[in-house]
């Protein structure tokens, strides 16, 4: 049985986790493939909101069970404090939840680091989430890091392997002008959260490849958006991971013959948290009104979420990168007061049209956006069938369609599991 692929079409918070719970309902495997607790994912449920930031959002069916994969970084205090929280609302989540091997530990010192980090950028840092995740990405690829697995050995040996790195780091701490770690206070704290976690990490891609095997429908869900990949999003301004389909191959251990769906999740305009190129940024009214009806505040740090129109440039350009077979659109709702809306449909610069996302950020901060206006409308209703959707509505749907080439499935008008059209 195929896996289906959850992908965020733009920078972060389209609201793949609403539509990774509606997609759960008919999967037997969630499983997160990159990122860590800098990630935010909100579902409401019966009218309770739940904010997932390591668990996957699948975890709200009892039939599920949740991968946390390889190619996530992940803090043990953070991940045992989170299913406590979940545990405490109700979800049982016994024999539910997985942890790869693979997947690299945050310590405090990275979260130390990060923060250090962005200060010395001065006026310019990179708007991290703090949650020390490029210094764990870093740690990785040096070949330093510690994974999930180690947290497997015995009692002593791990003490061991956490004083060593903690006084290790604390060096770089101190080289970089920032607070050290206290050793003993912090082997403590991780070893009781290391010593929860144990029962659940294991070799997280034999569980897969044994669950496609027996034809059990696995689900991919990534964190942050394609325009925020390591390699593909606006560099430097960017997260440390892999965050469009590349990263779920890598971080979940499947091969690509087994996607048949890969859907991109794209909200209805564009939001940013964080710094960096923004073409299609609304900075006055129109960017207000946007965070005020949309609640563009971020789930894991509460900052003001940039806000703009859709940004056709940057989605055909991911839609191509991510081979999206499907669109997710959130949001739409969002849009109801609106006279007139504009979408963007290619770049001037300079004298040059681009109809693809440039890869360097000195371009595309010279980059002005084409703009096409569409008719306003004045209430979307979160039934069942797009004849519902306003004419005007429809249009919008229909000519984003066009611009970034590819076919919108699925609706979403609100945070509600129900309110979400499904088109077919
Ligand atoms: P980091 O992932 O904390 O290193 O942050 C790097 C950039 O990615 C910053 O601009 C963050 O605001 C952004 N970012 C990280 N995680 C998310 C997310 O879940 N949603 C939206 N933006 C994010």
């Amino acid at each position: 049985m195929p896996v289906t692929l959850v992908v965020g079409g733009q920078w972060g918070d389209e609201g793949k986790a609403k539509i990774v719970d509606l997609l759960a309902r008919d999967a037997d495997y969630v499983a997160r493939y990159q990122g860590g607790a800098n990630a935010g994912h909100t579902v409401v449920a019966d009218g309770r909101r739940f904010a997932f930031h390591l668990v996957p959002s699948g975890i709200l069916y009892p039939h599920v069970v949740c991968i946390l994969g390889g190619g996530m970084v992940i803090d043990p205090v953070a991940l045992a404090c989170e299913i406590d929280g979940v545990v405490e609302r109700g979800v049982d989540v016994r024999g539910r939840i997985l942890v790869s091997e693979q997947a690299h530990v945050v310590f405090p010192y990275h979260v130390e680091m990060d923060r250090g980090m962005e200060r010395r950028l001065g006026s310019s840092p990179i708007g991290t989430t703090g949650k020390g995740i490029s210094p764990a990405y870093a740690d990785k690829v040096s070949r330093r890091g510690v994974r999930m697995g180690d947290l497997l050995r015995p009692a002593a040996e791990i003490d061991a392997l956490f004083s060593e790195k903690i006084r290790e780091n604390n060096k770089h701490l101190k080289h970089l002008g920032l607070p050290a770690i206290p050793v003993k206070k912090t082997v403590e704290t991780l070893r009781r959260s290391a010593a929860r976690i144990q029962p659940l990490i294991t070799d997280t891609r034999i569980t897969v490849w044994s669950a496609l095997e027996n034809e059990k429908r696995v689900l991919c869900e990534g964190a942050q958006g394609s325009l925020l990949d390591i390699d593909h999003g606006t560099y430097p301004y960017v997260t440390s991971s892999s965050a469009s389909v590349g990263g779920a191959l890598a971080g979940v251990g499947i091969p690509p013959s087994s996607i048949d769906r890969v859907i991109g999740i794209f909200k209805a305009y564009c939001t940013r948290v964080g710094n960096g190129p923004f073409p299609t940024e609304e900075k006055g009214r129109v960017g207000e009104k946007l965070r005020e009806l949309g609640g563009e505040y971020g789930t894991t740090t509460g900052r003001p979420r940039r806000c703009g129109w859709f940004d056709g440039v940057a989605g055909r350009t991911v839609i191509k990168l991510n081979g999206i077979t499907e669109i997710a659109l959130t949001k739409l709702d969002v849009l109801d007061s609106f006279d007139k809306i504009k979408m963007c449909t290619s770049y001037r610069c300079g004298k040059k049209r681009l109809d693809y996302f440039p890869t360097m950020v000195r371009e595309l901060d010279r980059c002005k956006p084409d703009y096409e206006v569409l008719d306003g409308w004045r209430e979307t209703s979160g039934g069942d069938g797009a004849k519902e959707l306003p004419r005007a509505a429809l249009a919008y749907v229909a000519r984003l369609e066009e611009v970034v080439g590819c076919r919108i499935r699925i609706v979403s008008l609100g945070a509600d599991r129900r309110a979400v059209i499904d088109r077919g």
